[in-house]
């Protein structure tokens, strides 16, 4: 059986006054059927971990790829798991974008954080006009092959499929577009680790997930869960998604 798992990734949004919408979330209790990670920004890990108890994981939303050293105002993995995270995001397209992240470096990353304990959170995803050109799945097979490192295990890797154009917008693949990916990844990950593991490595979709379109996302096959954004900020909302995802 694949763990689901509902990831929050809350971006450079929230201050203390947040953490009052994870406490309603924790105070829900854990659902019994999935796993659920909130991702605040890095200084709230550790006051969100006091907060999330053992009911909600703590994650990070990006780490050096150095575990120490004279880099001015990053974070290291060590520090991150220190602070109280289990899971780390990594290769999220805005820090693609933001800041020129090429899958090698994705793929360094991961490899630190795997030594300091985390579960890594990898993302991959298309640009509207890679869409377009018909070019999807030799982007996220190109992405898949060059930022996972050697050395995946259905408990260290999480896989999330986030098209560019769907992050933020409103708009979402057609369920058989989401399909397509999450097979083909799920294929390209059991050729490269083995049926064993890649059938054992969660796959979520992420890019405007709502209350609203989650529990068809969630029926779609080898789709184990969501990345959100957005409605990741709200605990009504995310509570209606989690929901949705224990259901399903
Ligand atoms: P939205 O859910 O706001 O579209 O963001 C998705 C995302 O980028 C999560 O990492």
């Amino acid at each position: 059986m694949r763990r689901k798992l509902a990831a929050g990734n809350w971006k450079m949004n929230g201050t203390a006054a947040a953490l009052a919408e994870l406490e309603t979330l924790t105070a829900k209790g854990a659902p019994e059927n999935a796993q659920v990670l909130i991702c605040p920004p890095s200084t709230l890990i550790s006051r969100a971990k006091d907060v999330a108890g053992d009911i909600i994981s703590i994650g990070g939303q990006d780490c050096h790829a150095n575990q120490s050293g004279a880099h001015t105002g990053d974070v290291s993995a060590e520090m991150l798991k220190d602070a109280g995270a289990t899971h780390v995001i990594l290769g999220h397209s805005e820090r693609r974008e933001d800041h020129n992240e090429r899958d090698e470096d994705v793929r360094i990353k991961a490899k630190t954080a795997w030594d300091a304990g985390l579960v890594t959170v990898i993302c991959v995803g298309e640009s509207l006009s890679e869409r377009e050109a018909d070019n999807t799945l030799d982007i996220i097979g190109g992405q898949l092959a060059g930022s996972i490192p050697d050395g995946a295990t259905g408990e260290n890797l999480v896989v999330a499929y986030e098209p560019i154009w769907a992050i933020g917008t409103g708009k979402v693949p057609t369920l058989s577009q989401i399909g397509d990916v999450h097979d083909f990844m799920r294929a390209r990950l059991e050729r490269r680790f083995g049926e064993g593991v890649g059938r054992t490595v969660p796959l979520l979709y992420g890019g405007s997930v709502k209350p609203g379109n989650a529990p068809e996302i969630f029926a779609v096959s080898n789709v184990d869960g969501a990345l959100v954004g957005g409605a990741s900020l709200k605990a009504s909302d995310f509570g209606a998604i989690i929901a949705a995802l224990d259901a399903s």
